[in-house]
């Protein structure tokens, strides 16, 4: 008997919550930004663990060309298959990118490049609503020398057989000239489209 009313006081106070003129299934919960930051930041840290886990495993078993060949190949699936783990459209994008399939595509995306390059380098990450959409960027830097092999300078860092393989499998590459806490470019996340 008592589990009866209680049931009831619960259902009169959802109906309650509900707004004129919308049924249940047509409701949508309303999700705050800091939420959105949270889910965003963890997905990428994710992300950013896997694929940084997978570069140093490929230089430990065959050296930076090995690893090249590593990227070249896996990168752009292992991204696709986080973006299916997670139900969300994982990018990679930058404006001095090696793959131009991570170029920036929209307005927002070069507006943010330009914003997290320059001004906010305090700023961690962000979450833009594009009519319907929410997106979140969040920056990649070079945050460890083990990146120079592949991206630093080409005198120095960049051991010449690897520089042969990365011409020859990227001849229009930009990622290169980087130093050690550069801005490398942004995670992008299509939280919802
Ligand atoms: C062994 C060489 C190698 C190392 C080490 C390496 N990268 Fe890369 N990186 C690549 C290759 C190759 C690609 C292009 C992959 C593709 O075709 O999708 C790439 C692509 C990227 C991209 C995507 C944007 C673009 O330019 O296309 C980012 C961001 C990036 N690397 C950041 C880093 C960071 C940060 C580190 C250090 C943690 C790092 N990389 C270490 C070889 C490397």
């Amino acid at each position: 008997m008592k589990t009866s009313i209680n049931i009831l006081i619960i259902a009169a106070l959802f109906s309650g919550c509900q707004p004129k003129g919308t049924s249940n299934t047509e409701q949508t919960a309303e999700i705050s930004d800091t939420t959105y930051r949270h889910i965003g930041d963890s997905i990428t840290l994710r992300a950013q663990q896997t694929l940084v886990n997978q570069v140093l495993a490929a230089i430990g078993e065959g050296g930076a060309t090995h690893a090249v060949t590593f990227c070249s190949l896996n990168a752009g699936p292992i991204t696709d298959s986080l973006s299916d783990y997670y139900a969300t459209k994982i990018q990679r994008i930058s404006s001095l990118n090696r793959n131009s399939g991570n170029t920036p595509a929209t307005e927002t995306d070069s507006q943010m490049l330009a914003y997290f390059s320059t001004a906010a380098l305090q700023q961690k990450d962000t979450v833009v609503h594009v009519g319907k959409s929410v997106l979140y960027y969040k920056p990649i830097r070079i945050g460890m020398t083990a990146c120079l092999q592949c991206h630093g300078d080409t005198k120095k860092d960049i051991a010449p057989e690897t520089l042969a393989l990365l011409q020859e499998k990227y001849p229009q590459d930009k990622a290169i000239g980087y130093k050690l806490g550069d801005f490398r470019g942004l995670w992008k996340l299509t939280l919802k489209e």
